[in-house]
């Protein structure tokens, strides 16, 4: 047994140490208190390695208990945490389940966005980089507030199962070089509590817990590399460009030194991306642009995030791949159907009824319809992405809360982009919905999410900066 002694208090004993982690500066690892390691960090202390694995074990043990770490995390999101303690915090959530580890010459890779409003970048990008020799082992979240969750869209899809065994998820993933799931218990399960906690505690908008949820799950994954969507702008929940820099760079150096390849590109959620925004909706607007048509915008940067992530893959085993001759290569899996065929047969094997997959207007469809339409002449000032998410929300496209259920074919489509010229009474936005009781409040959303203007607004690029992966020395 050794001595140590609390700052504050009187003389405690120490037993043993686990994890191979260093000694607490602080706290003796046998008599902590989860009281005392909030109210440390509420004063700002810094916590020692040993002292965070202590707060998820005691966290994902029933030990410490949900109201003990809401206020440990209002206490993180006000005083932070620096990159030590961010390292250990991603450490432990990555370790509070099951690291997965691939075999064979196939680079392993996936792409994660920071969250935003129509985004649905996933369902392109993960069949595409199958096509081109990258598994994809995709493990993705439920939409929480007014962003979407990519396993919402892919249960729009009748029949589609997100809750596979982790021996289907590789048998699946073996198969077509992609697999799209939701997480699991085995994976990274203390995000899934911790996250679930921040999303009704307000504690979201931190940079070092956004940073170990997101890493935490895509180490889980067996990665050689990550692709970074950070999104910034009004429907982002970094909204200006520099908080948005400094997450995708604690990311980069926090995953770098955990030994994962990351390349972040910061793009603009201040308007939609495509035009779809809801569930089934959104998926039909994946497989126009899986057919060759769909949003520019949305078959841009979906291109650019895969063409990114195949290059970092294949550049992360070793093999030379130029940037150029990437996006070579997915535009013509895209084009020409392959990308298509290959989410098709995923989709089908993970359950997707082949009618609603193959044929057009099979997904499930709302049975009303309200226009949004321009009050005045103008030019789109803002669509903004959070009232518009918001809106599509209230029709029963995302949830409140955890617990709440999804209308799949509630959303909403927009009309016009920020700078279109408008006239009076033009449609602006289609709300979908089949409650009629949710419609005043999005009706309301919608109207307010657009200014019209006497002038063109000012161009926003859509990629607005990229972070190139920088191998460490
Ligand atoms: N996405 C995640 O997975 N985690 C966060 O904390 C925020 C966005």
């Amino acid at each position: 047994m050794r001595l140590c002694r609390r700052p504050s208090a009187e003389p405690l004993y120490i037993s043993s140490l686990t994890l191979g982690i260093e000694a607490s500066h602080n706290h003796c690892l046998s008599l902590m208190r989860m009281v005392d390691l909030i109210r440390d960090k509420r004063e700002g202390r810094g916590l020692s390695a040993a002292e965070i694995e202590w707060i998820v074990r005691a966290y994902m043990s029933g030990e410490a208990a949900d109201y003990q770490l809401s206020a440990w995390l209002m206490a993180v999101y006000f005083r932070g945490l620096d990159a030590g303690e961010t390292r250990a915090l991603t450490h432990a959530m990555l370790h509070s389940g099951r690291v997965l580890g691939w075999s064979g010459a196939r680079p392993v890779a996936d792409k994660h966005s920071t969250g935003g409003v129509g985004d649905k970048t996933s369902l392109i990008l993960a069949p595409l980089a199958a096509c081109c020799g990258v598994r994809v082992p995709m493990i993705s979240g439920r939409g929480l507030g007014h962003t979407g969750g990519t396993l919402d869209k892919l249960e729009s899809i009748p029949g589609f199962r997100v809750r596979l065994e982790l021996r289907e998820f590789e048998q699946v993933l073996e198969r077509h070089g992609c697999a799209m799931i939701g997480q699991t218990e085995e994976i990274a399960p203390a995000d899934r509590r911790l996250y679930a906690l921040r999303d009704v505690t307000a504690t979201v908008e931190s940079r070092p817990l956004i940073t170990a949820s997101i890493l935490s799950k895509k180490l889980a994954e067996g990665l050689d590399a990550l692709v970074l969507d950070v999104k910034t702008g009004d429907g982002a929940f970094m909204t200006a460009l520099e908080p948005a820099r400094e997450l995708a760079r604690m990311m980069q150096d926090i995953g770098g030194e955990m030994g994962l390849a990351i390349e972040a590109l910061i793009t603009d959620m201040d308007q939609p991306l495509g035009r779809a925004v809801g569930n089934a909706l959104e998926v039909e607007e994946c497989l126009e642009v899986l057919r060759g048509s769909g949003p520019e915008d949305l078959r841009e940067l979906t291109l650019e995030l895969t063409a990114r992530m195949v290059r970092l893959a294949r550049r992360a085993r070793g093999q030379s791949c130029e940037l150029a001759a990437a996006r070579e290569e997915c535009r013509g899996y895209l084009d020409g159907g392959a990308a298509l065929e290959r989410f098709c047969a995923m989709a089908e094997t993970q359950g997707g009824q082949t009618r609603a997959l193959r044929e057009a207007g099979r997904l499930p469809q709302a049975r009303h319809e309200a226009v949004i339409r321009a009050p005045r002449a103008g030019y789109i000032q803002a669509a903004a992405a959070r009232g518009l998410g918001l809106a599509a929300m209230h029709l029963g496209a995302g949830r409140a809360r955890v617990e709440d259920s999804i209308d799949a074919a509630a959303g909403l489509r927009m009309h016009v982009r920020r700078g279109d010229p408008v006239s009076a009474g033009d449609a602006l936005c289609i709300l979908y919905y089949n409650d009629a009781s949710r419609l005043e409040n999005a009706r309301t959303l919608a109207q307010n999410a657009f200014t019209i203007g006497e002038t063109p607004a000012a161009p926003r690029s859509l990629i607005q900066e990229i972070l190139p992966h920088h191998p460490a020395a």
